[in-house]
């Protein structure tokens, strides 16, 4: 069996495996025997956002694989790929209480081998939002999600409705090259407070944190104002924008601030019946999402 558990680290059920040709082989097999599959990529240091992905596809699926990989091809050269933070053991752990069958944790030179060169590029629907400002992370974030579709050959991926844009990138690119998968989105994971669970409010200081709580406060001010009737979006994103500005210290500042179609991310200038406002701000040198569906 392909499976190489850790050192010192017991999971009975739980399998891990590294090599791409063995994970392939595996569920190959699987499918052959009429096993249903479901993938969750991550990039690890997982959260109980990622838990929520995974409690989500534990019944819908007899296989349930999560992939961790933190993937070069969708930093920026200046963004933090290197101190992005790593926990194995302890996303062993969540795996295994969320009742994973499978990690799947490749080798950077298995998923990206000397003279790689093939991009996997969805256009419109990438260029706005965090597109504009993160140049070539969505060429990254496809490319790899069209390799582990192919690695792990599922019938379902779940995606965090956290990134907003990854998902509806994601969905259209299997729209577009016709992946038979299932893609299903799942409601933002925030903490008590608000603040959207991520990976990267781990690089918050405590008085960092408290200023980031201002972007979901604001986004939830602009639901209330939706809720009593208002339908303008300029008038949406300064509700927003008042919020942030509101805190003391001023440590957020907003990259981009938009209301979207949220099917296609067009911005639109007065709601008809949805429409998903998303923003990204810098908190020191944090750079956090956050987004809220309407209604
Ligand atoms: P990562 O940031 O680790 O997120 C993995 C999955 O968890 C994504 O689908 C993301 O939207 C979801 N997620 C993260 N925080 C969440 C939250 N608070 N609530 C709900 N879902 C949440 O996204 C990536 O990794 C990578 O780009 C990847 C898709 C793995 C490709 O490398």
């Amino acid at each position: 069996m392909a499976a190489s558990p850790l050192k010192n680290t017991v999971f009975i059920k739980m399998k891990i495996f590294t090599d791409p040709k063995q994970i392939q082989q595996y569920v190959l097999a699987q499918r052959a025997a009429g096993k249903t599959i479901a993938l969750i990529p991550t990039m690890g240091y997982l959260h109980r956002g990622h838990a929520t992905l995974m409690e989500q596809a534990r019944p819908t699926a007899e296989i349930v694989i999560v992939s961790i990989f933190v993937n070069p091809l969708q930093f920026g050269p200046r963004e933090d790929l290197d101190i992005y933070p790593r926990d194995f053991e302890g996303d062993c752990r969540t795996c295994e209480q969320a009742g994973v069958d499978i990690i799947f944790s490749p080798r950077m030179s298995d998923i990206y081998p000397a003279g790689f060169q093939t991009e996997v590029s969805v256009a419109e629907i990438t260029r706005g939002l965090c597109g504009a400002h993160r140049p070539g992370h969505f060429n990254g974030v496809t490319t790899v999600v069209a390799k582990l579709f192919n690695l792990t050959l599922p019938h379902k991926a779940f995606f965090g409705e956290k990134d907003y844009q990854q998902l509806a990138t994601i969905r259209q690119m299997v729209n577009d090259l016709n992946f038979p998968i299932e893609i299903i989105g799942v409601p933002i994971v925030r903490e008590a407070d608000g603040l959207a669970m991520s990976s990267r409010n781990t690089y918050l200081s405590p008085s960092q944190r408290k200023a980031a709580l201002s972007l979901s406060r604001g986004l939830f001010r602009a639901r209330e104002a939706f809720k009593q009737g208002e339908r303008q979006s300029s008038i949406l994103q300064q509700t927003v924008r008042n919020t942030i500005q509101a805190d003391a210290d001023r440590s957020c500042q907003l990259e981009y601030l938009a209301v979207c179609d949220p099917e296609t991310l067009v911005e639109i200038e007065q709601i008809e019946k949805v429409a998903v406002i998303a923003l990204a701000a810098r908190v020191g040198k944090t750079r956090l999402i956050d987004n809220i569906l309407l209604p």
